[in-house]
């Protein structure tokens, strides 16, 4: 397993273009399979879940090309839609597979994804939702085969709003007969992502970004051409890794709409943002200021996939600040970590106090879950000393090379990677 060993305490500086985004290439990339033909996907980053689902894609007999940040694929030679439970376990985010395969080909076989670090993760919001689109759903253990002769509209509501049961359900929807309309929809960019692809396609979907999602049924959809967005929690890590060092960044390729619960909690630290089209600036000179309370909540509040990163500034701030989680029962698996660096976290159910120090140590953690270990990263950064992060594979599910990715910002950051000897190379 991977490790990176960052040499701490030097402020960040320079100019770093944004990679497309993972949570919006996931669902494109399924969605895909509603089309038969030609697709090419562009702005796709290198990640270990990108080539998940691009494997899973041609074990079901779509051709798939992944070079220089295009996908290439071919789905006319689609010809399974039974996901093998191996795959499935390799990443939840094949759940997404389902509708697109179900309008595809009438029927869909997965495996219960299960929980992960940082929650349960259940997919009752997907399941209730293909069967109001009229499928029926049959579960023997973690196997879950999903039939429909034909998918109707029909009028959906989620209890939660779910990015992932909100984006199959539309994938499911865009072929059934009729209307369908999604309320408590989830608001998130990567599902206005989805849309604006489906639509290129000939779909006829409209209120993404909205709660309330209207999708007319079409007979057939025609291949495309596109691009994803960039990727909002990738710039958000860059953001606070900036703050927490105490430099000066630019950052290029971003969509600043995208995260002003973040910039507004950034600027009530003392932290310098500016915004200027497509373009992000962020300095720090002094210690940030800690806040007395942050929120997780479905987007456009502050977001999940952001909650482990702002941790660390907010560890080094003047001051107690306060994390509520509202997402995920289990995000709090860097707490232990951090505290292994200095940190003065206290833990209370879905509630971290966070009691700023003036310096982070550097020490040997581990990253548990993709998000956490980008939290140990900045956090090694900011400290003063040596830090070396274990299973960075988790941190690869998301960030295209992190390591090179900071190096661009001067960051002293290097991977090495044991071979058989057990000794290790960068
Ligand atoms: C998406 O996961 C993202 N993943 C997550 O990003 C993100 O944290 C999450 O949305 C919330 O914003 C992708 O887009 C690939 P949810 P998803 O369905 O769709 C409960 C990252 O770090 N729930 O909105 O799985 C669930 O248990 C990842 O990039 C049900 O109860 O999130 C959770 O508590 C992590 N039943 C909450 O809703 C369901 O059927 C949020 O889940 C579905 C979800």
């Amino acid at each position: 397993m991977d490790k990176l060993v960052i040499e701490g305490g030097k402020p960040l500086s320079g100019t770093i273009v944004i990679q497309g985004a993972k949570n919006a290439a996931l669902p494109i990339l399924a969605a895909s399979m509603l089309v038969e033909g030609k697709v090419t996907i562009d702005h796709v980053p290198k990640l270990l879940d990108i080539d998940v689902m691009l494997n899973i894609l041609r074990e079901l007999g779509c051709r798939a090309e992944h070079e220089d940040e295009t996908v290439q694929l071919d789905t006319s030679t689609l010809h399974s839609s039974h996901i093998p439970e191996a795959l499935m376990r390799q990443m939840r985010s094949s759940i997404f597979l389902m509708g697109p395969l179900l309008a595809r080909f009438g029927e869909v076989t997965i495996y219960q994804p299960g929980g992960c670090a940082i929650g349960e993760r259940k997919i009752d919001l997907h399941l209730s939702g293909l069967q109001a689109l009229g499928a029926e759903i049959e579960e023997d253990g973690s196997r879950i085969a999903c039939y429909a002769k034909k998918l109707r509209g029909a009028e959906i509501h989620l209890d939660f709003p779910s990015v992932g049961a909100t984006e199959n359900i539309m994938m499911a929807a865009v072929l059934a007969e009729g209307l369908t309309t999604i309320s408590n929809a989830a608001r998130e960019p990567e599902i206005q992502d989805l849309q604006h692809f489906l639509n290129r396609m000939g779909a006829k979907i409209i209120g993404a970004g909205t709660d309330t999602i209207t999708v007319e049924g079409v007979e057939k959809l025609e291949p495309c051409s596109y691009q994803v967005i960039p990727d909002r929690i990738v710039t958000g890590t860059v953001m606070v890794a900036a703050a927490a060092t105490r430099g000066q960044v630019t950052l290029l390729n971003t969509c600043p709409s995208h995260l002003t619960s973040l910039i507004h909690v950034l600027r009530r630290t003392g932290v310098q943002i500016a915004v200027d089209g497509d373009i992000i600036k962020v300095g720090a000179a002094m210690r940030p200021k800690s806040i007395d309370r942050i929120v997780t909540s479905p987007y456009p509040a502050f977001p999940t996939d952001l909650q482990s990163q702002i941790m660390v500034l907010l560890a080094l701030a003047d001051g107690v600040s306060v994390m509520k989680e509202t997402i995920f029962e289990g995000r709090f698996k860097h707490v232990d970590e951090l505290a292994r660096m200095g940190a003065d976290i206290r833990v209370d159910l879905s509630s971290a106090f966070i009691r700023g120090v003036s310096r982070l140590y550097g020490a040997t953690v581990e990253a548990t879950d993709l998000r956490a270990g980008a939290a140990l990263v900045i956090a090694g950064l900011a400290a003063q000393g040596k830090t070396v992060v274990e299973q960075v594979h988790h941190i690869d599910r998301g960030y295209d090379r992190i390591e090179a990715m900071f190096g661009r910002l001067g960051a002293r950051m290097t991977r090495f990677t044991p071979i058989a000897n057990n000794t290790v190379v960068p």
